[in-house]
């Protein structure tokens, strides 16, 4: 697709998992996004992102490990919406390429939690515009119940779980919510 950046950031959208085709990308489709989301700009050169690609068994394997997980605390009493837990399965058994996005904080804490999280937004921006020129839909989900799937990540005491990225082929344009005027947004001074 021959996009300008106008028309690029105007064409990304989030379209919802259903809308996504369950065919298999190719495998440097996903480097692709990799390595542009890795060109974020990054305060002290943290570099806070930090991902995890699952796609065939292995994400089919995940999507039966996060649905027993979220049973798992259903039944201890966790507020968790079922068909929400439902949903997600659903999702992760559908989409061809899961990357869960994941934040690592610097160790020695030298810039603000916010600037190293705003970064991890901006790789992820990168991968999401990328998808967009490749003529591909992405989704950014981040369920209320995240911070309950640490175990299975393995997110350390450092790390937090920024949500699931899911990528493919459209099979169904989603519509946009459009955007109210900027021009309400912004003060201008002469
Ligand atoms: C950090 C972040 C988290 C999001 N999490 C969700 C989510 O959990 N569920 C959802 O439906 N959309 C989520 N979205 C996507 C928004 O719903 C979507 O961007 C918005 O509806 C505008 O649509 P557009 O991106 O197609 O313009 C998220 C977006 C961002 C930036």
């Amino acid at each position: 697709m021959d996009l300008n950046i106008n028309e690029i950031i105007k064409k990304r959208r989030a379209t919802p998992p259903k809308f996504l085709s369950k065919k298999e990308l190719p495998e440097e489709v996903i480097h692709q996004l990799l390595e542009n989301a890795n060109w974020a700009p990054t305060h002290k050169n943290t570099e806070p992102w930090r991902f995890k690609v699952y796609r065939g068994k292995s994400k089919n394997k995940l999507a039966s490990e996060v649905f027993n997980l979220l049973q798992k605390k259903i039944a201890e009493g966790k507020a968790i919406n079922p068909q929400k837990a439902e949903k997600l399965k659903t999702a992760l058994e559908n989409v061809p390429v899961l990357i869960v996005i994941v934040f690592q904080r610097d160790i020695a804490q030298r810039i603000p939690e916010w600037e190293e999280i705003a970064a991890v937004s901006m790789a992820v921006q990168n991968m999401w515009l990328t998808a967009t020129t490749l003529g591909l839909g992405a989704f950014w989900a981040t369920p209320h119940f995240f911070p309950l799937l640490n175990e299975i990540f393995e997110i350390g005491p450092t790390q937090k779980l920024l949500g699931f990225f899911y990528v493919g082929e459209i099979a169904l344009d989603y519509p946009s919510t459009g955007r109210g005027e900027v021009e309400t947004k912004t003060e201008w001074y002469q």
